[in-house]
């Protein structure tokens, strides 16, 4: 079976009413970022930061995969599919895909202030129980804290996320800014042999050498003539 390995952004979210971070309007515009999303923010105010995302978490409750999550996972009836996805929210899952990297955390997970990437550490939150509140205890005894990746902490996950773009056959970029490191280095592992498309309706711009197919569309159009010109 060939790979595909897509790489998703907030784009894809888009049209399930989620809203992206650097468009218009977007959450990078209503909230300072450094304040809500970086290591020094949560060390500054842990109460906000817990409760912007306690509002995130509380959000996913409301809203579905669209088209686009539902073809991703769809085209695991003809190719080996992994995703390797910037997105916090759990669409992806709802929608079946079944082999999903989280490159930074996922809000329907917690972990410890002391060890957040210590595996022993994470707890699984619940849409009837979403929320962290400043005292809740990881098992280490440490404040429990969102399992987010904040701007200034590593990126655990990049290395299992590179070796699968190094070895993908095609390559898929859907919605994201391409923005934010080391998420977007990610494409430079490609292969030379690897085909690379690019579904955005405001699509980044990338170094032509890359022979980068471009369909300018959003995230639901774009997976469907994706699927028609993977036949
Ligand atoms: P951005 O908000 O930076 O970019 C969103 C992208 O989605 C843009 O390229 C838009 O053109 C595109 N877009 C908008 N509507 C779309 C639609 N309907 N269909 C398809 N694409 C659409 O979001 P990301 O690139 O995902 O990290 O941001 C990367 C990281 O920055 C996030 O994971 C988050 C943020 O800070 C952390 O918080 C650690």
């Amino acid at each position: 079976m060939k790979r595909i390995v897509f790489l998703t952004g907030a784009g894809i979210s888009a049209e399930s009413g989620i809203t992206t971070f650097r468009d218009s309007g977007g959450l990078w515009e209503q909230y300072p970022v450094m304040q809500v999303a970086s290591i020094q923010g949560y060390e500054a105010d842990p109460e906000l930061v817990i409760r912007f995302y306690n509002e995130r978490r509380r959000q996913l409750h409301d809203v579905r995969p669209n088209e686009a999550h539902r073809l991703v996972a769809e085209l695991e009836q003809h190719y080996d599919v992994t995703v390797v996805t910037q997105n916090v929210d759990d669409l992806h899952e709802r929608a079946g895909s079944s082999h999903i990297i989280h490159l930074h955390g996922e809000l329907m997970k917690a972990t410890s202030t002391l060890s957040p990437n210590d595996p022993s550490q994470l707890v699984t939150l619940t849409p009837e129980q979403p929320d962290i509140h400043i005292g809740d205890r990881a098992r280490d005894g440490s404040q429990l804290r969102p399992f987010i990746v904040w701007f200034g902490e590593p990126v655990p996950m990049i290395e299992p996320a590179a070796e699968a773009v190094q070895q993908a056959d095609i390559l898929v970029v859907v919605g994201t800014s391409l923005n934010v490191y080391p998420a977007a280095g990610l494409i430079h592992y490609a292969s030379a042999r690897c085909s690379t498309y690019l579904i955005d309706p405001a699509p980044a711009h990338l170094d032509p050498s890359m022979r980068v197919h471009v369909i300018q569309k959003t995230a639901s159009e774009g997976m469907k003539e994706l699927c028609q010109l993977l036949g």
